[in-house]
């Protein structure tokens, strides 16, 4: 197979542009605000992606004073400094080590659920790869919301969790940009594997 026609998808096409054709990640941002309504938009559509046993575990910090942002400014890779000081709001994202402390609240079909957690290195693992999934669902939702998205993996981390996440139990793992496109906003489309490329029909 080598093309594939988009009229099998059931989402219309405005919106099918809106969250993945057309979205581009933004590298400046204007000085249009972005209101707390449309944060919580956002999490409300983001909440709903699945994760491992409903676990969770992202946590968000909402960056937006300009004192906070001078304290994350400076644990931003030199290249991601300037976007983050443009955009109105920025996501600290991290995930909860101890996640499995809300599985009675969200999965209570399974009494103990929480049980099944006792090493902290499994916790870790599942905490980061599950925060992640949140993540792709919470850069669709942003880009729901008619918002544009910068993720940025240049942090320091160590860094980051001390100034936002001093309790010890919240790991970062991403910082994303969020507001609408300011100055020159895009770098060239980069290429994208083909289906092809990717998928292994059997
Ligand atoms: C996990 C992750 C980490 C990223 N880290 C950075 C970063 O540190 N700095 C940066 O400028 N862009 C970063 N990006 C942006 C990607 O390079 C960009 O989203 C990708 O090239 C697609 O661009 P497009 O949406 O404009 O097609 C990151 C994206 C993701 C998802």
């Amino acid at each position: 197979m080598t093309t594939i026609d988009a009229r099998p998808l059931a989402l219309d096409d405005n919106a099918a542009d809106l969250l993945f054709r057309d979205a581009r990640t933004a590298n400046s941002f204007s000085d249009e605000p972005v209101t707390d309504e449309q944060l919580q938009s956002i999490y409300e559509l983001t909440k709903f992606g699945p994760t491992l046993m409903n676990a969770q575990p992202l946590r968000v910090v909402a960056v937006r004073s300009g004192d906070a942002k001078n304290r994350l400014l400076p644990h931003m890779a030199e290249g991601n400094r300037a976007k983050t000081g443009s955009a109105p709001v920025t996501l600290v994202l991290g995930y909860d080590v101890d996640f499995h402390e809300q599985l009675d609240k969200t999965f209570p079909h399974v009494p103990g659920a929480k049980d099944r957690f006792p090493d902290e290195g499994v916790r870790h693992g599942i905490g980061r790869d599950n925060a992640f999934l949140q993540i792709g669902y919470l850069i669709l939702a942003i880009r729901a919301a008619g918002l544009a998205a910068g993720p940025m993996g240049g942090f320091d981390r160590e860094g980051v969790d001390t100034e936002f996440f001093p309790d010890g139990r919240t790991k970062s793992v991403l910082v994303v940009n969020i507001g609408n496109p300011g100055d020159n906003p895009w770098l060239d489309r980069l290429p994208r594997l083909t289906y092809d490329d990717v998928v292994t029909e059997l």
